[in-house]
Formats: C-alpha cells, structure tokens, sequence
C-alpha cells in the first residue's frame, strides 16, 4: 500500500524530532497556548486523508489517568472507517513528531485509553485508532532496547555498510520508531527508490509499520532522496 505523502507540511522539524522523540507518561502542565494553536493547525491540515486527529482539555478525559499525570489535555487519532490502520499510523506519526518539535511530550496509547468514550469524540465515519496525552513532559523515558538492523533487514553488517547513504539513514531512522509495547514488527526493505515496511501478523503491526513508514521516508530525505514508502 501506498501512502499518501504527508510531506511537505513540516518535514524539516520532524527529521530532528524523530531522534529526540519518546513517549512520556507524566506532565508538568498543559502545552503552552502557542503549541496548542500550532498543533491545532497542523492537526486540521493532516486531517480529511485517510486519517482524522482531533485535540481535546478535558479534565475527564479517555487517557488512562496512569499516563497522563499533569495534564488534562489529550489528541484522538481515527481512521476512515474503510481505512487500513497503517494509513492512521502514518498521519499521526507526523502529528506527534510536531508535537515533539514544540517542546509537546506524546505517547502513542491504545491500551491505555477508555476506548468507547474516545470512539465517541471522533466525527461519524472515522473509527478509533489511538489517543495519546498532551502536556509538557515531566519524566525520564522508559528503558527501550531497539533490534539491530541485521534482524530488521536480513542484511549482513557488511551490506549494511555498502548501502547508499539515504538507505542507510532511512533505516535508521525507522529503526527508532514506536511501536506498541515496543514490539518492533517490521522488516525493512530498501532499493530503487523505494523504503518498506512489511507487517508482521502481531495486533497493530499495519499500524505500526504505517509509523515506520514515515520514518523511514523522513530518514531517506534527511540524505536527499525522495521515496515512495510503503506498508507491504
Ligand atoms: C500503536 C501503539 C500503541 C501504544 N499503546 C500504549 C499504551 O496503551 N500504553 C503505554 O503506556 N504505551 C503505549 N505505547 C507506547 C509504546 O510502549 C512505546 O512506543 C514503545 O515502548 C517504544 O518506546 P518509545 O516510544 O519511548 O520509543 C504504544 C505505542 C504504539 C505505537
């Protein structure tokens, strides 16, 4: 599947934010007023593809109150309801990376979430996809341990290290992408202009690989090279 660039909105932020992003589960405050309005915006420019994602301050809200200590404000990402999740993924990826770039700590949240009472804050025709809490980041992020890319590509150290400078970052860029309980179930393919996710059989792997599409898009840019991703 093909995805429906994203790109051109903000792409320069989001190559730096890939590195630095993390999910937080703890908040000093809200986001201050001038990300919120600029979340806002991009929000609506990314919305009506595929994908929905709608901002909220509910002091009641469907985030588990487990991760969203500090703060009442909180983003609900849906699909179109005839939509595969990798398109959901894709779209609100570039949304929490935006997030990242105004100083905004996200965490992607599906468990974690009262799922009936977010379903019912999205437009008709949209189903839920995710929720993830809105706030100033307040904690050290969780331990994470990433797989090498020889398992996330098949590829020896040595064809790792003959690979074109876009296909190198492309991978490493993807490789640091979120996935939920941190399960990492892609693998990448990378040639001709090309960068792939393939899914694995796991709940939420399309999802997933639709986050890692972007990254990997994002990584191949950052050396100069436009790409088509795909979740395959
Ligand atoms: C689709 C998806 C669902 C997730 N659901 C939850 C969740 O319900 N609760 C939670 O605490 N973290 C959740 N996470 C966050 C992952 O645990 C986290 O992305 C992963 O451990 C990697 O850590 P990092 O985001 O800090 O890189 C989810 C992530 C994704 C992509």
């Amino acid at each position: 599947m093909e995805l429906a660039s994203v790109l051109g909105l903000d792409e320069g932020r989001w190559a730096s934010a890939v590195q630095s992003r993390r999910s937080h589960r703890a908040f000093a405050s809200a986001p201050a007023p001038e990300a919120l309005a600029g979340l806002e915006k991009l929000a609506k420019a990314l919305s009506g593809r595929e994908a929905v994602i709608e901002i909220f301050d509910m002091p009641d809200n469907p985030v588990s109150a487990g991760i969203r200590k500090g703060t009442s404000c909180f983003a609900v990402i849906g699909r179109r309801s005839d939509a595969d999740s990798a398109f959901a993924g894709y779209t609100g990826e570039a949304f929490m990376l935006e997030c990242e770039a105004l100083g905004v700590g996200t965490c992607w949240a599906w468990a974690s979430c009262d799922r009936g009472a977010a379903q019912k804050l999205l437009p008709s025709g949209y189903k839920l996809d995710c929720v993830t809490p809105l706030g100033v980041p307040n904690d050290a992020p969780r331990e994470r341990i990433l797989k090498p890319l020889t398992q996330l590509t098949g590829l020896s150290e040595e064809r790792l290290a003959a690979l074109l400078p876009w296909q190198r970052s492309a991978l490493d860029f993807a490789r640091i992408a979120p996935s939920a309980m941190n399960k990492q179930p892609w693998r990448f393919v990378v040639s001709d202009g090309v960068a792939a996710a393939r899914r694995s059989g796991l709940l939420f792997a399309a999802h997933d690989c639709g986050i890692a599409a972007l990254h990997l898009e994002l990584g191949a840019r950052a050396e100069g090279e436009n790409i088509t991703p795909r979740v395959i």
